[in-house]
């Protein structure tokens, strides 16, 4: 079976980029061990603090995020990290090629469960021209990342990762400590019978997400003709995985919950590197008004409207919109 490092050099990935992935391979390796002990000590649970997002960290997303932090700024080859736990982005070496976003730990709500959770992680590079401490450093569309991927941390520790060749699925083989290649050039099929949603908020959606949704539910004898199953992991990283293994469409859509909050996913951590994972799988990535790699951010911490998966039915979707 194939090693990381040869299998990256294959896709022609320039050197000093496989060093900042091995270094944030480093980093899940290490939480993936911590992930498997945290029952047995005392991360389990919430902090007192809540971060920019609002939410209430879980004691093991600040752990994850602190290590993730560490190595990243310890390599040198980053300039700056941003993170859905860190109120603005951290510097890191004035020289650095690379800029990391990352969300350290997503389905955090699954972590007092033993249930499934992960790290997601994109890369862009770094602009030269301007200064370490500056966050605006990070307002690049997705489409401008070089690579993005995220690790699974399941039954197996899974990598998968692009870096613009197709999207690869690895293992860590804990009998050599690395990554191998298990899958390469992952497709999403385009038709599927399968969605992720969380139907709790059905009252709060717009009314294309309301309608296209209950045209699923009526099944084979509604205007979709076919029965759909649901799913839903609440960790996207969960739902995203199933999605590019077996096909489906997974959406978290604009809700008036809190009218100040329409969206949910954020931009940077989530949505972007997630994006590109299922393009170059040949799915799509959408919000209801376009490509969600298009977005040219205005802030760090924004967020975002999600529909992606299964191509075709990405697009019969998207139709309840126009
Ligand atoms: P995080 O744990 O990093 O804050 O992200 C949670 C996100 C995402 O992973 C998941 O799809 C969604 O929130 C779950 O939302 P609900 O709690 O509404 O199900
Ligand atoms: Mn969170
Ligand atoms: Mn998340
Ligand atoms: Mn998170």
């Amino acid at each position: 079976m194939q090693r990381l490092a040869p299998a990256l050099r294959e896709d022609n990935v320039p050197t000093d980029l496989i060093s900042l992935i091995e270094t944030i391979l480093a980093a899940t390796k290490e939480i993936s061990f911590l992930v498997s002990q945290a029952h047995l000590g005392d991360v389990m649970g919430s902090t007192v603090d809540e971060n920019i997002q609002g939410e209430v960290q879980k004691k093991l997303d600040v752990v994850a995020n602190d290590l993730f932090k560490d190595i990243l700024l310890e390599s040198g080859l980053v300039k700056a990290i941003s993170s859905e736990e860190e109120d603005t982005s951290v510097s890191g070496e004035k020289n650095g090629k690379f800029i990391v976003s990352f969300d350290p730990l997503d389905g955090s709500s699954n972590i007092d469960i033993n249930s499934l959770i992960g790290t997601i992680f994109s890369i862009h590079e770094a602009p030269a021209d301007m200064n370490a401490s500056d966050p605006d450093m990070f307002k690049q569309s997705g489409n401008k990342q070089i690579c993005a991927g995220y690790v699974l941390y399941g039954p197996a520790t899974m990598l998968v990762m692009t870096t613009g060749s197709g999207t690869h699925f690895y293992v860590l083989d804990r009998t050599h400590g690395g990554f191998s290649l298990v899958e390469r050039n992952v497709q999403v099929p385009q038709d599927t019978q399968e969605f992720a949603i969380n139907m709790s908020n059905q009252r709060f959606w717009q009314a294309p997400m309301q309608d296209y949704i209950s045209d699923l539910l009526a099944g084979d004898t509604g205007p979709r003709g076919k029965n759909f199953n649901m799913r839903w992991i609440a960790a996207m990283v969960g739902d995203i995985h199933r999605v590019l293994t077996r096909g489906g469409l997974f959406t978290y859509p604009a809700d008036n919950k809190n009218p100040e909050k329409p969206f949910k996913l954020r931009l940077m951590y989530e949505a972007n590197p997630m994006s590109f994972l299922i393009e170059q799988a040949g799915g799509l990535a959408m919000t209801s008004q376009g490509r969600i790699m298009d977005i040219e951010p205005t802030d760090i911490h924004q967020r975002v409207e999600v529909i992606m998966g299964s191509k075709n039915e990405v697009e019969a979707c998207l139709g309840y919109y126009k």
